[in-house]
């Protein structure tokens, strides 16, 4: 969502409480955070960080920070019954809880976003040691998932972070011998390009204006509401952005089609509660980012073989119409990796989506590359719900 390197915009800042500077982190609740780390370490590529735990002072649960790039997983387990994770787990299995966004101060984008209508799950709370503070406070956004705010201040900033400092009080950092096989052998994710979130049928507009209302998000620019629906799509979908379109979270909703939505699907194994679909993930090499996936075992949506007879003619000629050069990576690699490509008027992308990451059909990530287009891969809708329903057919679910 963010540039990894670049800093934020201090003018706009002064003026809105608001503004949103980066995703700070995305934190999963797992029934076994010791064991998911090693899973998107060694199959994502993510160094395991940080922990805190009942050997650095916490009580109620374990969490473990995966890095990568800019990207910053937490992923939490309870450590008794009574922690609200617990029950989480019990009814949605693994999967994303928290969006959580570094703000200026969370506190002031607390307020805001009540005064603007949100709903409060966690008031504001500094954690603070000889080193600096953290302060998070959290808002309710679709089904189980929150946003929290994070303020950081001192060793705690969010540059210091990402250079290698601590998380926040109570984290110690932690090596693995996984870590350094990753720096050896990177997957090259570098940020988290967008959230998806899905919700019940007919309620996607109330949730377009809930991010439009609260957190002063528009209609990303680019989404065209023609493109919504395909005789396969059985998905209504709208892109909202941050002000800055730093933060991108699409939102679908389920529609009629020939068979039951995939969006139905997670649903229902979800107790019927939205939550986040996927997280795609940027790379600036989709190639080898596969490559390096698939060779440690990543499960990615196969694609009919089909797909590569018509790709070319359509991403080529949409990309000569608009002035663009065709698609520069080799083509037969492309289809020997079975990756998906899109084109619009701004340029293409390279995008493949994994196969759920739990037992559970729920949560899974996206690796995007984007090579001047902005959008999503509506272009890709009809083949990835072909590629979707198979899969679904496979689990009994269609
Ligand atoms: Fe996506």
């Amino acid at each position: 969502m963010t540039q990894a390197t670049t800093g934020p915009d201090l003018g706009a800042s002064a003026t809105d409480p608001l503004n949103l500077i980066d995703v700070d982190h995305v934190r999963f609740y797992v029934a076994n955070a010791k064991q998911a780390a090693y899973f998107y370490a060694h199959t994502f590529g993510f160094r395991i960080d940080q922990l805190a735990d009942l050997t650095t002072g916490s009580r109620d649960e374990a969490d473990y920070l995966l890095t990568q790039g800019n990207i910053r997983l937490m992923l939490t387990t309870p450590l008794h019954k009574s922690h609200p994770a617990a029950e989480e787990i019990k009814r949605f299995g693994d999967g994303v809880k928290d969006i959580a966004f570094t703000v200026f101060d969370a506190e002031k984008a607390y307020d805001k976003a009540l005064r603007n209508g949100a709903e409060p799950v966690g008031t504001p709370r500094t954690i603070s040691d000889e080193r600096g503070t953290v302060t998070v406070a959290s808002i309710k956004t679709y089904g189980r998932v929150v946003h929290t705010f994070v303020s950081r201040t001192g060793e705690y900033d969010l540059p210091k972070v990402k250079a290698g400092a601590n998380f926040m009080p109570v984290f110690r950092k932690i090596d693995s011998p996984v870590n350094a096989h990753n720096a050896k052998n990177p997957c090259g994710l570098k940020y988290v390009d967008h959230c998806v979130g899905n919700v019940e049928e007919g309620k996607m507009n109330e949730w377009v204006e809930f991010y439009e209302n609260v957190l002063g998000f528009k209609m990303f620019k680019h989404f065209d509401d023609k493109d919504i629906s395909t005789e396969y799509s059985a998905l209504m979908s709208k892109v909202m952005a941050s002000g800055n379109n730093l933060i991108k979270m699409p939102i679908n909703e389920p529609a009629e089609g020939k068979k039951k939505s995939q969006i139905q699907e997670y649903l229902e194994w979800h107790d019927m509660t939205p939550g986040c679909q996927h997280l795609a993930m940027r790379t600036d090499d989709e190639l080898a980012s596969v490559a390096e996936l698939r060779r440690r075992g990543v499960d990615f949506l196969n694609l009919p073989d089909s797909y590569y007879d018509i790709v070319w003619d359509r991403v080529n000629s949409t990309l000569k119409s608009h002035g663009h050069d065709a698609v520069r990576e080799d083509h037969d690699r492309i289809r020997d990796l079975g990756i998906l490509v899109d084109a619009d008027d701004e340029g293409y992308l390279l995008q493949l989506f994994t196969k759920p990451l739990q037992d559970r059909p729920t949560l899974f990530f996206e690796i995007i590359c984007r090579r001047g287009s902005q959008s999503f891969g509506k272009g890709n809708f009809k083949a990835l719900f072909e590629a979707l329903e198979l899969e679904q057919e496979r689990r009994g679910n269609l």
